[in-house]
């Protein structure tokens, strides 16, 4: 059966990465949420797609060169014309602690491939141990030498690799990096790579798949999951495929 992730919380309704737009993906029925990881000047694990706040928020700046208390100022609803408020940008702690008493499961992208966050791994490891939640994460990343060292550090915790690419030899380079899953580029997914996939154990999980053809497509290839901005539409999706 496969799981649906709300990507970014449910990003095409609700202001990405913030507690509304988790909450919602809760509602809508999703079976996970999917989330991304930057870190503040002093440290902090925040829940912010890009590098910068420039994008989602009515600040401007690198998340890198705020501390947490700055940053929290910051509306990352800003471009909602007001629909939903004043939504600070969470901290991880913030979404795992709303997390832990429901039945989702999170996918923590860690966005360390542009800037290189020290310890990032470290902490977001130490987050999802005080809530339990070894059993419901899968750490993600761009950087497989962050997932190489997630796996090392915490082995309970499963990692899956991104890409956007096809990969050679995938199935060689899952098997060296210890990866559970991946997470790829739904354009390089066909029905004889998830079947490939599952029969070595790898579980498929292809990004972002929002086009009812492309989401039906992958319910057919019978993927592990999908990553979707709509989880509510893509539930009614998958409650009317055989
Ligand atoms: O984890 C899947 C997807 O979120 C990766 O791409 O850019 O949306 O973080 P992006
Ligand atoms: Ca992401």
């Amino acid at each position: 059966m496969t799981h649906i992730f709300a990507h970014r919380g449910a990003a095409g309704t609700h202001p990405e990465n913030t507690m509304a737009a988790f909450e919602e993906a809760l509602k809508a029925g999703a079976d996970g949420i999917e989330l991304d990881v930057q870190l503040t000047k002093d440290g902090e694990p925040v829940v912010i797609h890009d590098e910068t706040v420039d994008r989602t928020t009515d600040g401007s700046g690198w998340v890198r060169d705020m501390t947490y208390r700055e940053l929290r100022k910051l509306n990352a609803a800003a471009k909602w014309n007001g629909r939903y408020g004043h939504c600070p940008i969470p901290h991880l702690e913030e979404v795992l602690a709303w997390l832990a008493p429901t039945p989702l499961m999170v996918n923590i992208e860690l966005k360390n491939s542009l800037v290189a966050y020290e310890r990032l791994e470290q902490k977001a490891i130490a987050v999802v141990h005080r809530y339990g939640l070894e059993n419901r994460t899968i750490f993600s990343s761009f950087n497989h030498n962050s997932m190489r060292l997630c796996r090392q550090l915490a082995p309970e915790i499963e990692t899956a690799l991104l890409y956007m690419e096809p990969l050679y030899d995938p199935w060689t380079y899952v098997r060296a990096m210890k990866a559970e899953g991946v997470h790829p580029y739904y354009r390089t997914v066909t029905a004889a790579f998830v079947m490939d996939a599952q029969r070595r154990g790898v579980a498929v999980r292809p990004f972002t798949v929002n086009k009812p053809k492309t989401v039906k497509t992958m319910f057919a290839y019978k993927v592990d999951a999908i990553f979707t901005d709509d989880p509510r539409q893509a539930k009614e999706w998958k409650e009317k495929t055989p």
